[in-house]
C-alpha cells in the first residue's frame, strides 16, 4: 500500500518572524565569529533559547582529524545540557556563513536531527527549529518530527 507523508513548516522573511525568534536568530549569526572552520571555510552558527529565556549559542568547531569536529547545532544543544541541566528548549536557530562574510543557507545535517528529537524527547515536548535561507526565506519547523520522520527509536 503506497502511503505519503506530509511535512509542515512556515516560510516566510526575516522582519515577518517573532522578535524572539528575530533575537535568536541574530544570536546564531553573531555566533558565526566563534565558528572555527579552517578545513571547510563554512562557518555556522546555532543559537537555542531555553525555557527560562536564556539564549545559548554554538558554532562548528572542527578538527584536523575531521569526523573529531562537531556542528553548530550540537555544540549549542550540548553545551545547553551541560551547563542548563534540565531546563528544555524552546527553539533554535541556525544560519550559515561564509568566508565572503555572506549569510547562507545551513539546514542541520541528520546527526544534529537526532540530537534535537533526543532532547525533545527528554524534555517531553518539540522545539521550534528555524533555519536561514535568505533574508526573504526562514523557514520554522514547529517540531524536529518534521525534519526527521521515522526516527530512530528504541
Ligand atoms: N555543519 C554544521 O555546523 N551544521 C550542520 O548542520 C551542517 C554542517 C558544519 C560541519 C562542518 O564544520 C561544516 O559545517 C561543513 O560541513
Amino acid at each position: 500500500m503506497e502511503k505519503t507523508h506530509t511535512l509542515h513548516y512556515q516560510e516566510c522573511t526575516i522582519d515577518q518572524i517573532d522578535a524572539a525568534d528575530r533575537q535568536l536568530m541574530q544570536a546564531a549569526i553573531a555566533a558565526t565569529d566563534s565558528a572555527y572552520a579552517p578545513y571547510s571555510h563554512f562557518h555556522v552558527g546555532a543559537a537555542l533559547r531555553l525555557e527560562d529565556g536564556t539564549i545559548v549559542q554554538g558554532s562548528n568547531q572542527e578538527n584536523i582529524a575531521y569526523p573529531s569536529g562537531l556542528c553548530a547545532e550540537r555544540t549549542a544543544l550540548f553545551a545547553a545540557g551541560a551547563q542548563h541541566n534540565g531546563k528544555a528548549v524552546e527553539a533554535l536557530a541556525i544560519v550559515g556563513r561564509e568566508s565572503s562574510g555572506a549569510l547562507v543557507a545551513a539546514s542541520p545535517c541528520g546527526a544534529c536531527r537526532q540530537v534535537m528529537t533526543e532532547q525533545e524527547s527528554r524534555q517531553g515536548h518539540a522545539m521550534r527549529v528555524i533555519c536561514y535561507y535568505s533574508d526573504t526565506k526562514i523557514l520554522i519547523f514547529e517540531g524536529v518530527e518534521s525534519l526527521l520522520p521515522f526516527v530512530f527509536t528504541m
